[in-house]
């Protein structure tokens, strides 16, 4: 079984959003209740003008709420920022252009910061200052509006420096724990297949050095026997052949097991590679299945490792289940997935090379997604044929 779902690399952008729903909130708050104590800029207003800047306020937060935490198109989170410009602008023109609350701008900024390029942003900010300014030429003198205007023009523009310098940090971290990932999955098998090549080594030099002694020892024997007269030394010679046998025989059971049959090694194997990767994968192989044939489990084995590194690449899987068949000479090897899917499918390197392979031994690929809809790789192998 693999590790938790909670391994997985995080969403970046998600994460960034997150920060800024809890800023942007706790922002909003201080401000509103900052301008709720200015006695000032309150005074002799009337109760219908204090619940209109009420509604405008609770809207703007309703609409950060929303956009932040909810919308996933970009366009959508665009547009719902343009109404909070327009609500903090109003918010604050009802409150005769009050310079402390019209630092709700800098929450529109940061948003913008996450759904469009660098120029985009400034061009947006620069946009949004000048509608701060128009607010403030009516209330300020030219100077004040001016200088309270490019101060939030400077704040503004460090909100969207600071959303991309975070996004782009929490993309690079995101990247970083997928390489890791791989790289686990690499030293897994990596160990692995030392420890294989090990034990071929010793296999090999039991049969070729201490199998070839014994041939020749129980050969020998044989010839003894033959010459040997009944009598006393019979009996010695008939259990020294009788030991020699016993010896080759269990040399030759003891090379065949360190060499491992194929479908043992492979039940192994995935085990190796499920344990590996950052999703809980649900196994199903039934004992009945038997892959006889190294080569085909090789290639069954890099099918499920590709399949595996792509859900830990770009699945943000929660589950994983990988099935192993054999039905009407095929083996099969299905691999699905609950995560986002993927719209269009376009093959890279590791899929082309996992069809290349399956087709090499006369095998077929299909892969089956949508988005949000996870994917599903299907892989068949006819027991029989090129290898
Ligand atoms: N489990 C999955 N969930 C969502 N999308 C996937 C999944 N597996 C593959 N994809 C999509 O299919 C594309 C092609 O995958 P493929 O393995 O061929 O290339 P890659 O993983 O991008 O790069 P590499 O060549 O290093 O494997 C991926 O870029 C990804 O968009
Ligand atoms: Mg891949």
């Amino acid at each position: 079984m693999g590790r938790s779902a909670n391994d997985l690399p995080p969403d970046p952008l998600r994460e960034v959003r997150r920060g800024l729903l809890l800023t942007g909130l706790g922002t909003w708050l201080a401000l509103t209740v900052h301008s709720l104590l200015a006695v000032p800029s309150r005074e002799g207003r009337a109760p219908a003008e204090e619940g209109l800047w009420l509604a405008v306020m609770a809207a703007f937060a309703f609409t950060l709420f929303v956009a932040v935490k909810f919308v996933e198109r970009r366009s959508t989170r665009l547009w719902l920022a343009a109404l909070q410009l327009v609500l903090a602008l109003v918010g604050n023109a009802l409150l005769d252009g009050n310079s402390v609350l019209a630092g709700l701008t800098l929450l529109v900024a940061a948003q913008v910061g996450l759904c469009l390029p660098v120029g985009l942003s400034v061009l947006w900010v620069l946009a949004q200052t000048a509608g701060l300014l128009s607010v403030f030429l009516p209330y300020w003198s030219v100077t004040d509006a001016w200088a309270y205007a490019s101060g939030y023009l400077c704040f503004q523009l460090f909100a969207v420096t600071t959303t991309r310098v975070a996004l782009r940090e929490a993309e690079a971290r995101g990247r970083l724990s997928v390489l890791l990932e791989e790289l686990r999955i690499t030293r897994a098998l990596l160990s692995e297949a030392s420890r294989q090549a090990e034990r071929l080594d010793i296999a090999r030099d039991l049969h070729d050095v201490a199998g070839h002694h014994l041939s020749a020892l129980s050969m020998n024997l044989q010839v003894a026997l033959h010459l040997t007269p009944d009598g006393p030394a019979r009996a010695p010679v008939e259990r020294a052949d009788h030991v020699a046998r016993c010896l080759l025989a269990d040399v030759r059971q003891t090379v065949q097991g360190l060499r491992g049959a194929p479908d043992v090694e492979f039940t192994r194997d995935l085990k190796v590679l499920i344990g590996a990767v950052p999703v809980p994968v649900r196994l199903n192989l039934p004992p009945d299945v038997r892959i006889t044939c190294g080569v085909r489990a090789q290639v069954l084995l890099r099918t499920a490792q590709e399949a595996l590194t792509n859900v830990a690449r770009h699945a943000r899987a929660s589950q994983v289940w990988l099935t192993v068949g054999q039905a009407d000479g095929l083996l099969s090897m299905d691999i699905r997935d609950d995560g986002r899917g993927a719209a269009e499918l376009r093959f890279g390197c590791g899929l082309s090379g996992m069809q290349e392979r399956l087709e090499s031994l006369g095998g077929t690929l299909h892969v089956h997604t949508e988005r949000g809809a996870g994917l599903t790789l299907q892989a068949r192998l006819p027991l029989r044929g090129p290898a």
